[in-house]
């Protein structure tokens, strides 16, 4: 195993170089983030927490504080007991724990109010200003379905809650996918949030990119000399992204039977996680240079072919119900909770390389990964001991436990010329020393810095949506029948297809 203790603080110092190219909230300016959707459970088990995990390790200004904004009826007392059930202290010393959680939640006050309702936001307002007193920068979370993103930035935009003064105070807004479900959608979201948000302030969150290993895939790729040279389709035969849940829909049917897998998590998570695979070397690391890369190889995937694509359904085992017997799915459901596809990057470097993705819910395991296939020795100096040898493969695991691992061929100890795959493996838990920040941490902190790298512009998201929309509509419009896989198995047999007209298996 990797020794990677020491490294721990190099990465650090990257971070914190990065972070302060852009950053441009002083000390004594006051810090407003408001929370718009405050009673759901993003709000409550992710947003909060790493709110005050930053508090806690200094990072937020004297003038902090938090708004959360919903319907629901609360009072500030209520809305901080709410809070303080989900924060734990990971960065504080425990006998310090309880008087940084009392400090955080001081600073947490709650307004209830209408998500289209301008004089809501006015309460909102009155609410803030004697907290906000001299500079005040805000920066609004909503945490609340998509479907009324547009509302909210309108009636914020009529109480004249979106202002900014360039190059002194700001006011941005993040936001979460799903970002439409199709092309055409999605542009009409992004054009009706541009009336109230330009561009420059609005920061599209993927959590996938907050997670360390996947800011790692930058680092692997290009602050490593070994990799680069190898990484094309002269030495790389295969590449894979694996997204797989072992659980059901559960209580998300309505939301999931109008969205589906691809538009779940393939067009967004797994699209950038290809895009960091594929892209050019970017020729610096700020935001633009990097989003620039990654849109690179977006517009040089074409769309998605229904032969290149294999959909599935999750159907009874035991005790675990089909996906259409579950509560709020239509019987006659045609929504995919698997897709299997081959993708291609069209660009002289992965010339020959498929790209095979699979999602799905109600599989055999939870796990995402990504595995890259190298290829294989063509002459066999060890032929003697081993007939063929088994191709090198770098595993870059993300879900459930941080990984990378490459898996190489080596002598087994002892007397005789035996070989053996073995892996060099390093895994986060135990190599480094630290504790490893939740992505909503990263990226909530790099909002508040103006640092947009991880946050998805909007020519990425258009054209991501390019890649899937046509294929969707096909499936939708002929009602195209999902092939049914027992929950807890590996996904319909038709994959194993789709990856063999494509020259390789699932690995
Ligand atoms: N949870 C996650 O891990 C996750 C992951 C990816 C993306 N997201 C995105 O983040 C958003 C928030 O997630 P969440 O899990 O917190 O959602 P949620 O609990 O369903 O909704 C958050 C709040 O929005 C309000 N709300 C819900 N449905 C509404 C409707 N139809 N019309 C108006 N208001 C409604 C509710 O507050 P009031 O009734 O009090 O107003 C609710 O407490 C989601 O919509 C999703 O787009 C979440």
């Amino acid at each position: 195993m990797f020794n990677a203790r020491n490294q721990g603080l190099c990465y650090a110092v990257i971070r914190n170089i990065n972070y302060s190219a852009s950053m441009d909230l002083e000390g004594k300016d006051a810090l407003s983030v408001i929370i718009v959707g405050a009673s759901g459970d993003l709000a409550r088990k992710k947003l909060l927490p790493a709110l005050f995990s930053l508090y806690s390790q200094g990072f937020m200004p004297d003038r902090f504080h938090v708004f959360g904004f919903a319907r629901s009826a609360m009072s500030h007392e209520e809305f901080r007991a709410r809070v303080g059930e989900h924060l734990t202290c990971r960065y504080v010393p425990e006998h310090d724990c309880e008087r940084k959680m009392a400090e955080f939640l001081s600073r947490c006050h709650y307004v209830q109010g209408s998500y289209d309702s301008p004089d809501s936001f006015m309460d909102l307002y009155q609410t803030m200003k004697p907290l906000e007193l001299g500079r005040a920068h805000r920066l609004y979370y909503l945490a609340i379905p998509p479907s009324i993103f547009v509302d909210v930035a309108r009636a914020m935009g009529r109480a004249g809650l979106v202002t900014c003064t360039p190059g002194k105070t700001w006011s941005r807004v993040i936001i979460e996918k799903p970002f439409g479900s199709d092309r055409e959608s999605s542009d009409r979201m992004a054009h009706e949030l541009a009336q109230a948000f330009p561009e420059r302030d609005i920061y599209r969150i993927d959590h996938y990119l907050g997670k360390e290993i996947i800011q790692n895939l930058l680092v692997l790729r290009f602050a490593n000399t070994i990799f680069e040279p190898l990484w094309n389709g002269r030495c790389i035969e295969q590449v894979q992204i694996t997204w797989k849940e072992n659980i059901g829909i559960g209580s998300r049917a309505g939301y999931f039977d109008e969205y589906g897998i691809i538009r779940d998590v393939i067009q967004n998570h797994m699209m950038q996680i290809l895009s960091l695979v594929a892209m050019e070397r970017p020729a610096t690391l700020n935001a633009q240079a990097i989003r620039d890369a990654k849109l690179d190889v977006l517009k040089h995937i074409p769309p998605l072919r229904l032969e290149d694509l294999v959909v599935g359904q999750y159907r009874r085992n035991g005790k675990n119900p089909s996906y259409n017997e579950e509560d709020g799915v239509p019987r006659d459901s045609v929504t995919p909770s698997y897709a299997a596809m081959a993708l291609r990057v069209d660009h002289a470097r992965w010339q020959g390389v498929p790209f095979l993705i699979r999602a799905g819910k109600g599989l055999n395991a939870r796990c995402n990964e990504i595995r890259i296939r190298f290829r294989p020795a063509t002459s066999n100096l060890f032929s003697g001991a081993l007939s063929s040898l088994p191709a090198n493969q770098l595993v870059i695991r993300v879900q459930p436990d941080e990984a990378v691992a490459l898996k190489v061929v080596s002598k087994v100890p002892g007397l005789k010329l035996t070989l053996a795959e073995t892996e060099l493996d390093l895994r986060y838990a135990t190599a480094f020393n630290v504790v490893i920040p939740e992505a909503y941490e990263g990226l909530i902190l790099d909002a508040i810095r103006g640092e947009k790298s991880l946050f998805i512009r909007s020519d990425e998201l258009a054209a991501a949506w390019d890649i899937f929309t046509p294929v969707l509509h096909e499936l939708e419009q002929r009602r195209i029948k999902p092939e049914p896989y027992d929950f807890g198995s590996e996904g319909p047999a038709a994959a194993g297809d789709l990856a063999a007209r494509h020259g390789v298996e699932w690995l």
